[in-house]
């Protein structure tokens, strides 16, 4: 199979969908592995690396698009690059195809086969083509919270860890999903009090098992959340109920007893959020204040840590990306129910239930049978 890698063109997208490991074992296999030249350069991958690796560097996102059997990206198609779908490609990325119509069509009206990372289920129910990304923006939630402390930057001028004789920071985590985790592993090691605050009881067992009693756990409710914030320093929301917009657990007025000073970083954001004063900011134009509180409400964090992020999301994508190009798209799809649960469009069908209901328009299952709609039509996330 011809393997096509062009460079990312959404704005401040420096991920790209394949590293020269990758180019090398495609190659091993078998396979060609052409790269539109510069694809890895936000990520810190040089033109030679992929060259070493054995791909070939082409110099136009036309001639990479034309000549692949299979193109690999990260983010969905943007309005650039609508000209280069075509009967007989498919195509491996996030798509987010539920609130996106147009792209939708044209994927449809060309007859590609879009494979959406988001939508790629593992039996256990997991989605393995999102933890990775969480995993990142749960670490560097808390690495951008201890900026935004910072004086310099606004903040209430807080050492996270505290010194000997000062108190560390209190850092309330909302959310003991993969984001919250995370986030308190690395607070944790910065020396902060951690406090994880979730609705399932289940889950902060779990969670007072992994850290061994070293974060407070408390079950999610607004008294709690209330007489939490007044003492947090830095606040990192990592709220998620599948499918659905993100819940307000906090409302404006514990903002308002917030200490002046402190950080907000709402990471559910992309879901709309768990904070009642968040909106969504950008890399460029990252945080605003509201009742003397810092918010930080960036959609796309990983973007800001490319080359962990490459590395991250392209270790989850590969295995996938292997098995397409070695079985076909139609033996890959049907000997992996949960690679098939990845298929959104299929020679001019919706072949996600999920994608279908958003858009209202028909369902048709990959192979005509039940696989696809096993998948719950709650997994239309970001990355
Ligand atoms: N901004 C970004 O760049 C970025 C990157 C990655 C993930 N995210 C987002 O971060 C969010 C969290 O992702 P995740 O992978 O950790 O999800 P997850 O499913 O692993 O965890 C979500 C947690 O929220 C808990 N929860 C649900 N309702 C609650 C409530 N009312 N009170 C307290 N806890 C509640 C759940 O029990 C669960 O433990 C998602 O919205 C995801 O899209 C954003």
């Amino acid at each position: 199979m011809i393997i096509g890698v062009p460079r990312e063109v959404k704005d401040h997208e420096t991920r790209v969908g394949l590293v020269p490991s990758g180019a090398a074992a495609l190659r091993e296999a078998g396979h060609e592995v052409l790269v539109e030249t510069h694809a890895g350069e936000g990520s810190t991958l040089s033109n030679d690396e992929y060259a070493r690796a054995g791909a070939t560097i082409l110099p136009t996102a036309a001639e990479v698009w034309s000549r692949a059997d299979l193109v690999v990206k990260v983010k969905e198609p943007q309005a650039s690059e609508y000209a280069f779908l075509r009967p007989g490609l498919t195509l491996f990325t996030y798509l987010h195809l539920a609130p996106l119509p147009e792209l939708t069509g044209r994927l449809l009206d060309s007859g590609v086969t879009g494979i959406a990372y988001e939508t790629i289920v593992e039996p256990d129910g997991s989605l393995p083509l999102l933890t990775p990304m969480s995993e990142v923006a749960g670490r560097l939630a808390v690495q951008v919270g201890a900026q935004y402390l910072e004086r310099p930057s606004g903040g209430r001028g807080i050492l996270l860890g505290g010194v000997p004789g000062v108190a560390s920071a209190n850092v309330a985590i909302l959310g003991g999903g993969v984001v919250g985790t995370n986030a308190a592993k690395v607070a944790l090691g910065m020396g902060a009090h951690v406090t994880i605050v979730d609705r399932n009881l289940h889950r902060l067992r779990e969670i007072d098992d992994i850290f061994n009693g070293m974060v407070v756990t408390l079950a999610s409710n607004a008294w709690t959340i209330s007489e939490t914030l007044k003492l947090s320093d830095l606040v990192i929301g990592g709220i998620l109920i599948p499918g659905a917009a993100a819940p307000k657990v906090v409302r404006r007025d514990m903002i308002s007893s917030m200490r002046r000073g402190s950080v907000v970083v709402d990471v559910a954001i992309d879901q709309g959020g768990c904070f009642e004063t968040s909106r969504p900011t950008t890399h460029t134009d990252p945080v605003y204040i509201v009742d003397n509180v810092l918010h930080y409400c960036v959609t796309n964090m990983p973007a800001a840590v490319p080359h962990t992020s490459t590395f991250a999301l392209t270790n989850a994508t590969f295995p996938y990306l292997l098995e397409l190009a070695n079985k076909g798209i139609e033996r890959a799809c049907k000997d992996h129910p949960g690679l098939c649960a990845g298929v959104n469009t299929w020679r001019g069908d919706v072949t996600h239930p999920g994608v279908a209901a958003s858009q209202g328009c028909p369902f048709k299952a990959m192979h005509g049978d039940a696989a696809s709609s096993r998948v719950s039509a709650g997994t239309e996330q970001r990355a």
